[in-house]
């Protein structure tokens, strides 16, 4: 029989962060679903609470209150220690700024997860670590550190790292905030790749373009759940990236005349990151 159920649910879920005499309501009750398989995209404008949000779904954060639950378990009851075990064992975590282990290889940082993992073995370790990263097409970059790879580089290594524990789900905040659009756009052919294999899928972006690429598009406001739509027309990454000009046309700022598209896939530089 199929399984139905949610693999997350979450049920009025709130979040208040006491400032001195203030609170701020970062999460005012905020409800929502996330079937397997789904490939969500969260937006909303800066403040909003996308971040408060995932870092609770990522079992980094608890609620103030409301429920949970996460492949059938009530997180919100939960003790540090036992999140944690969670986030290592049912997460993936894909953060904006990499977050990768600075004097470490890429396959010593896509290992790492497995570490505290003491039914995997250190051969099967390096073998999964070795399938992350060629799943992400960087399996000739195993031995560089971050610092000899570019960012679509270690923000792959960072998927790699994401998967490697085989979560149940991924879960991503503005993962291709600091890339350019034709670096964005090759980390969403990945994103939709891993989503086409089963994976799934909650990805925070504030840029409309990106969430194009996803089933269905979940907006933030001031703390609330203000639209949860599904995308019936998906837009696929691989031909939004063909439909770029070339890399030596894109980097050249004379002038550029890029603002006259507006639809979806649209051509775009993402200045300042
Ligand atoms: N640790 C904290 N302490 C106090 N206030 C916080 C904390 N974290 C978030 N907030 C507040 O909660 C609100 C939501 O913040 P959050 O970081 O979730 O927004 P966001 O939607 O991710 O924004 P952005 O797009 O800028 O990343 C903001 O008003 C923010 O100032
Ligand atoms: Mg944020």
């Amino acid at each position: 029989m199929e399984d139905r159920s949610p693999i997350l649910s979450i049920q009025n879920l709130r979040r208040d962060f006491k400032m001195g005499d203030e609170t701020v309501h970062a999460l005012r009750g905020v409800s929502f679903d996330i079937h397997r398989g789904e490939f969500v995209t969260i937006m909303g404008t800066s403040g909003s609470g996308k971040s408060t949000m995932l870092n609770i779904l990522g079992c980094m954060d608890k609620p103030t209150s409301g429920h949970y639950i996460l492949d059938g378990e009530h997180t919100e009851k939960l003790k540090r220690d036992a999140l944690a075990r969670i986030r290592n064992q049912k997460l993936g975590f894909v953060f904006q700024s990499y977050n990768l282990l600075s004097r470490t290889t890429a396959l010593e940082n896509v290992e790492l997860p497995l570490l505290y993992n003491s039914k995997v073995s250190a051969s099967e370790r390096r073998k999964r670590a070795i399938a992350a990263l060629e799943m992400v097409g960087l399996q000739d970059r195993m031995n560089h550190l971050p610092n000899q790879m570019s960012g679509g580089q270690q923000q792959r290594v960072a998927i790699a790292r994401a998967l490697v524990n085989d979560p149940v789900i991924i879960l991503a905040d503005e993962a291709t905030g600091n890339l350019d659009t034709r670096t964005s756009y090759e980390i969403m052919m990945i994103f939709q790749e891993l989503h086409r294999q089963g994976k799934t899928i909650a990805f925070v972006t504030h840029e409309p373009d990106i969430a194009t690429f996803s089933g269905r598009t979940i907006t933030l406001r001031d703390g609330l759940l203000k639209k949860d739509v599904i995308n019936e027309n998906v837009a696929d990454a691989r031909a939004a990236l063909e439909a770029l000009p070339p890399p030596e046309v894109f980097d050249d700022d004379s002038g550029a005349d890029e603002d006259s598209s507006k639809a979806s896939g649209e051509v775009r530089r993402r200045e300042g990151a």
